[in-house]
């Protein structure tokens, strides 16, 4: 059994892509894939297993890392367009893990990779598309928030913080998102997650009040958010070059945590910080001084010094970053680890960061568990 689940694991980082049905480790830690992981002909389940896994797990339930949430639930499906799952794909939600896949945004992919995984969705979901209740009722944001406040709040969040399901607050959610189509997942929950249906405690009056009330977390007049200029590839490495060497001793050889991280930066040590999220991520706020080296293009690992300290970080915080720091064991590095608490947790803390005008602190999350159970 054991070498059997070793030859997996091996047959999983020596190919260019997980081969068709190999599960992911579970927990993601130890599956460190090597480069390439995509190409332009890479089709639909292809690129869901090398992106999107990690996080909404192989069977497309959700919660393999942070909360991601199911992409196949009858209810999900019935009333997300195309349209929408693309957009989604496209422009990510900024300030979560989700990021921006789209090449324009300077995610990894074109649109007809994106549309080549919204068709291998729906195809694995399977669900016909249903119009969701219209409803001519109008809302009272202020009734709302007292059912929001009672009922909703300790999944959802408000702008301040997020909960374990999804975030209501993102402007970039609340762009895409109709009413019907949160009417229908308020009614009839998504089955098989933690969101319970509500169409038989509340009615359609105060289902109009609640959407109404989570309609006033979009700003009036939000900050246009601009993006930095994409990575160039000729970025420096080592932060501080000619100071001393961090003394790490990694946390089950793996986590150093983010205020040890700080430290050395505020002591001028000499090491390097890689950002593995997609570089859309990068463009938008980052840890200054860290390179770009995406968990799906990790062509610059092979310019990495073996003696010099590698810290990798994501906002999941584990997954991706861990991807990084499993490909840096494999090819001989041993002073690799990841940034414990990751890059949101940092940004929090007012630690240097260089970020596009507008970008604000991502909002507080729940507290990252070590086992990521599927609901
Ligand atoms: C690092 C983890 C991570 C990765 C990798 C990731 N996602 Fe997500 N995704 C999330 C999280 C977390 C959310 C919910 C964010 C929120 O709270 O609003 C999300 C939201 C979504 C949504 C919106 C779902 C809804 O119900 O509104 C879609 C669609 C989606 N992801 C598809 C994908 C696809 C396709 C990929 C691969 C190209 C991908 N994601 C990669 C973490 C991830
Ligand atoms: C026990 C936790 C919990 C409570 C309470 C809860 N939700 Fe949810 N909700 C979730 C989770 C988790 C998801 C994502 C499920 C999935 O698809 O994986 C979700 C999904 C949703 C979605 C769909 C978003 C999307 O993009 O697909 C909406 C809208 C929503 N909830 C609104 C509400 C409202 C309004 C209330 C209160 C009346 C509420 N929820 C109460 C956990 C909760």
């Amino acid at each position: 059994m054991k070498a059997l689940w070793l030859f997996l694991l091996v047959a999983c980082n020596s190919n260019a892509a997980p081969p068709a049905g190999t599960p992911p480790a579970r927990g993601s830690n130890q599956s460190g894939s090597a480069a390439p992981l995509i190409t332009a002909a890479s089709t639909g389940s292809e690129l869901y297993a090398a992106l999107c896994a990690k996080c909404h797990a192989e069977n497309l339930q959700g919660g393999a890392a942070d909360h991601a949430p199911s992409l196949i639930t009858t209810t999900f499906l019935e009333t997300a367009t195309d349209d929408f799952l693309h957009q989604s794909i496209a422009r990510g939600r900024p300030g979560t893990s989700m990021a921006a896949y789209s090449k324009g945004l300077g995610g990894p992919l074109e649109p007809a990779a994106i549309q080549r995984i919204v068709k291998f969705i729906r195809e694995r979901g399977n669900v016909p598309a249903k119009a969701p209740m219209q409803s001519s009722v109008v809302g009272d944001a202020k009734l709302g928030a007292a059912i929001y406040d009672a009922s909703c709040k300790v999944c959802h969040g408000d702008r301040s913080f997020r909960g374990e399901g999804i975030h209501l607050a993102n402007p970039v959610f609340l762009e895409q998102a109709s009413d019907p189509f949160m009417r229908h997942a308020i009614m009839h929950g998504r089955p098989g997650t933690k969101m319970m249906a509500f169409g038989n405690t509340l009615n359609e009056k105060q289902i109009s009040d609640v959407i109404a009330y989570v309609r006033t977390f979009a700003v009036t007049a939000a900050p246009k958010v601009a993006q930095l200029p994409p990575p160039t590839g000729k970025e420096p490495l080592v932060i501080f070059p000619g100071g001393k060497q961090p003394d790490w001793k990694p946390r089950e050889n793996r986590y150093v945590p983010v205020d040890v991280v700080k430290k050395a930066y505020d002591e001028k040590r000499a090491f390097i910080l890689i950002d593995a999220r997609p570089p859309s991520d990068w463009m938008r706020a980052r840890i200054t001084g860290a390179v770009s080296i995406p968990y799906h293009d990790l062509k610059r690992l092979a310019e990495i010094p073996k003696d010099t300290w590698v810290i990798a970080y994501c906002a999941c915080p584990h997954h991706l970053s861990g991807d990084v720091v499993d490909a840096l064991k494999k090819m001989g590095h041993t002073k690799a680890a990841i940034l414990d608490e990751g890059i949101n947790d940092w940004h929090r803390k007012g630690y240097p960061m260089t970020a596009a005008e507008g970008v604000e602190k991502p909002a507080l999350e729940p507290a990252h568990d070590h086992n990521h159970h599927p609901h």
